[in-house]
């Protein structure tokens, strides 16, 4: 769908989440969420940290999932995922610390391994993800399963494309900081969702939307995978969906 802006947009976004949330709750169930760092959602969970605020939505029953963090990097670093989450979403909520899950981005190498298959089965015992949220990246990665990922891959250790490295150099303050790695749920993962949300704001977006949503299936792009998929909405607002 496409949205006359970034704000009705997450607005939309973060209602979905309020209702699967509200709906698990009443069944006595915990809604299980799998999240998104980056620019993109940070207004999607304003919108929720409101709805927590102003209309009481409890995340007491919410389990979470992150996509991804770099590797290596400490929790406590300003450009973690788990400072990010921490800042935009989990200081403003009632979640429970032990229901949030990040991938680790502290392991030793000969640890991580069996770290992403537990993060795999954990997200089962769960009871999988009832949503997924993405954003994309201008190699048409999603998480950070960067180009040449497979449609079937499992959360895993992968080293970032180099022009993923330069969007997220201005944070690290220049590109040779940014790690050459990171661990990430794979393609195989986001796909078992139930649901699967990729939103995208603003025109420096639009050239990947488009080859998303209208290129050749291919694992040069990884979101053209969502393609094969029934249970993912684009959430677009006009600039990035101006392509299209
Ligand atoms: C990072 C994240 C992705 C995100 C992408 C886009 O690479 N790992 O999950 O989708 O950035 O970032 P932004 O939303 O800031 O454009």
């Amino acid at each position: 769908s496409v949205y006359p802006d970034q704000n009705s947009a997450s607005k939309n976004v973060a209602n979905r989440i309020a209702e699967i949330i509200r709906a698990k709750q009443e069944k006595g169930e915990k809604a299980v969420l799998g999240l998104a760092t980056g620019a993109t959602p940070v207004k999607v969970y304003q919108e929720l940290i409101r709805l927590h605020k102003e209309e009481g939505l409890s995340f007491k029953n919410v389990i979470t999932f992150n996509l991804d963090e770099y590797y290596p990097m400490q929790p406590d670093a300003d450009q973690s995922y788990v400072t990010f989450m921490n800042k935009n979403l989990f200081d403003h909520v009632d979640i429970d610390a032990a229901n949030v899950n990040i991938p680790d981005g502290t392991l030793a190498p000969d640890q991580v391994n069996a770290f992403c298959e537990a993060y795999e089965q954990k997200i089962t015992a769960a009871g999988g993800l009832d949503i997924q949220l993405l954003g994309i990246g201008r190699t048409g990665h999603i998480g950070f399963n960067e180009p040449g990922s497979a449609p079937n891959s499992g959360t895993r250790v992968v080293t970032l494309d180099d022009l993923t490295r330069r969007d997220a150099s201005r944070a690290f303050g220049g590109k040779e900081n940014v790690p050459t790695k990171a661990i990430t749920m794979g393609v195989g993962t986001i796909f078992k969702a139930r649901e699967i949300i990729l939103m995208a704001w603003s025109e420096t977006k639009a050239e990947i939307i488009k080859k998303a949503v209208e290129g050749e299936i291919s694992s040069e792009i990884p979101a053209t995978y969502l393609q094969l998929s029934d249970n993912v909405e684009f959430i677009l607002d006009e600039a990035a969906a101006s392509l299209l």
